[in-house]
């Protein structure tokens, strides 16, 4: 199936990390006009795309969009397309063959065949800038791209932007945004009708219209300060065996329980970029995204090739995403290491994010933050390039120190920037229940959440939290053989979506803190 992983079709290869090909032989009555284009949502890890047995490109990324020109190769009658997916990663890969989490391997989200005429709208950002202009960038592809009439449209709000492309095809134009312009927000997430002409290419999209800052501790959205009441969530469908590949109905699923039942308004989606129907289906909920480049633990930093790798990905999900009004974090990695290759690293990421899209916040999950006598100092070098300081911790659930010191923890944060617990959280096995709260019954975790909420709320300018995890999730890491069964048990709905008793801690606090 395709889109899908291989891992949940057959036990022989529940854990495969090898090379599997594809095939799909398309009939076409005749070629198409115009460019045609082989479009994939995803594939994990590498790529090898071939039409009619001839190679027309290759692709490393786990988690990002791409497209090869098969104009040339296709023909009418029958089309061979063969992708070979290659699941194996490297220590120069991004991420590395070291994560805490099941490798999926295969075609994860859907492919196309996508036509577009000799000269299209390749790509097109449409932003409210800071000085409450709507700003649009568009970028031609083909043939002709320069000098042509480019149109962008809100027919709803009666609102044109009129340009003409340069030499490269681009072109960004900007007029003061309609004063009726309804602004996008978790409580009410307007979206808007958006086409874009040129050439005689019309594409369209719904976008939503909103803007993000800082304000010394606080972060700002359309000016106001908000709270986010958070959790962090991998891609897996809800079920036993779990899938990588995502449609509305497994986005709706997952994010209905953060927005309905926990009372999110902001999701945490770890590590890597979550399927485009994720993104969507938060503009259309109501929901604030950090959306994350999976820079995971010990990378090789000093590796050029790894930055080439890294940066590539990262542009992929910019330029997919950066017309979703819900992403407001683009974050560059987590929990790396502290040496000066891996802040150089950052450094260029973060310049070549901001280049791309200078509307967003940029920021990473700290972890490794020093602490005496129960003070954590948190002064990573990092903090400096970042916009928003973000720290996992786990106090209470790895290490030894019992429950009741975690209440009297305390946090500093002297980057004078806003500040996000990216994770907290510990491990239960959903049904497991013991009073004297074992470490993987359900009282511990509904103990460890009380004494780190109550932690939590001494934080003086804490502007936010998205615990660790909505669902249990596949890794290979977790091999305990009663509570985890390759299943990392920090979920606090079971992979079915059974709720643990931690889940209403949580909520019974969002709903607090909602009302306020
Ligand atoms: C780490 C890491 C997660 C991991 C979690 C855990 O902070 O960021 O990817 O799953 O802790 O140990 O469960």
């Amino acid at each position: 199936e395709i889109p899908g992983d291989w891992n949940g079709r057959d036990a022989t290869l529940t854990w495969f990390e090898g090379l599997v090909w594809f095939r799909k032989v398309l009939e076409l009555d005749a070629v198409p006009e115009g460019r045609s284009f082989l479009h994939v949502g995803a594939a994990n890890y590498r790529a090898l795309v071939h039409v009619n047995g001839e190679k027309v490109g290759e692709h490393e990324g786990g988690f990002t969009p791409f497209a090869f020109d098969v104009t040339d190769q296709l023909k009418a009658g029958r089309n061979s397309i063969v992708i070979g997916v290659d699941a194996t990663h490297e220590n120069t890969s991004v991420p590395t063959p070291i994560t805490d989490w099941k490798t999926y391997g295969g075609l994860t989200r859907p492919v196309h065949l996508v036509t577009v005429p000799d000269t299209y709208v390749h790509d097109w950002f449409l932003r409210l800038g800071s000085d409450s202009d709507l700003v649009a960038t568009v970028r031609l592809g083909g043939a002709d791209v320069a000098n042509r009439k480019v149109r962008v449209e809100i027919e709803a709000l009666d609102f044109t932007l009129d340009g003409t492309s340069d030499a490269a095809g681009t072109v960004t134009v900007k007029a003061v945004a309609p004063a009726d312009l309804q602004r996008w927000s978790p409580g009410a997430p307007t979206l808007y009708d958006v086409t874009v002409s040129a050439a005689g290419d019309v594409v369209s999209d719904r976008v939503g219209f909103r803007t993000v800052a800082t304000d010394g501790h606080r972060i700002l959205l359309n000016g106001e300060p908000v709270f986010l009441r958070g959790i962090s969530i991998h891609v897996e469908t809800l079920g036993e065996p779990p899938s990588r590949a995502f449609d509305e109905a497994s986005a709706r699923a997952l994010l209905e329980i953060a927005k309905n039942d926990l009372h999110c308004n902001f999701v945490r989606l770890a590590h890597y970029p979550h399927a485009a129907v994720m993104t969507r289906v938060a503009d259309e909920m109501g929901l604030l995204v950090w959306s994350e480049i999976p820079v995971y633990w010990d990378v090789a930093f000093d590796n050029p090739g790894t930055l080439q790798t890294a940066l590539h990905m990262q542009e992929e999900n910019i330029v997919r995403d950066r017309n979703r009004a819900s992403v407001i974090f683009w974050s560059v990695g987590n929990e790396t290491p502290q040496t000066d290759e891996r802040l150089a690293f950052f450094d260029a990421m973060i310049k070549a994010a901001l280049e791309l899209d200078d509307t967003r916040l940029m920021t990473a999950a700290l972890h490794n933050v020093r602490g005496e006598g129960g003070v954590y100092v948190v002064d990573d070098p990092l903090a400096e390039l970042i916009d928003v300081v973000a720290v996992n911790t786990y106090q209470g659930w790895y290490g030894r120190a019992p429950l009741t010191r975690v209440p009297g923890l305390e946090w500093q944060n002297p980057s004078g920037k806003p500040f996000l617990f990216s994770e907290f959280g510990a491990g239960a096995m959903y049904g497991f229940h013991d009073p004297e709260m074992e470490k993987f019954s359900e009282e511990f975790q509904e103990a460890y959440y009380k004494v780190t909420i109550e932690m939590a709320r001494k934080v003086p300018d804490l502007a936010g939290l998205s615990p660790w995890i909505l669902k249990d999730f596949q890794s290979p890491r977790r091999m305990h053989h009663a509570y985890q069964d390759y299943w990392n048990r920090t979920g606090l709905v079971s992979p079915r979506g059974e709720k643990k008793k931690a889940f209403f801690v949580l909520r019974d606090w969002y709903k607090e803190i909602e009302k306020q």
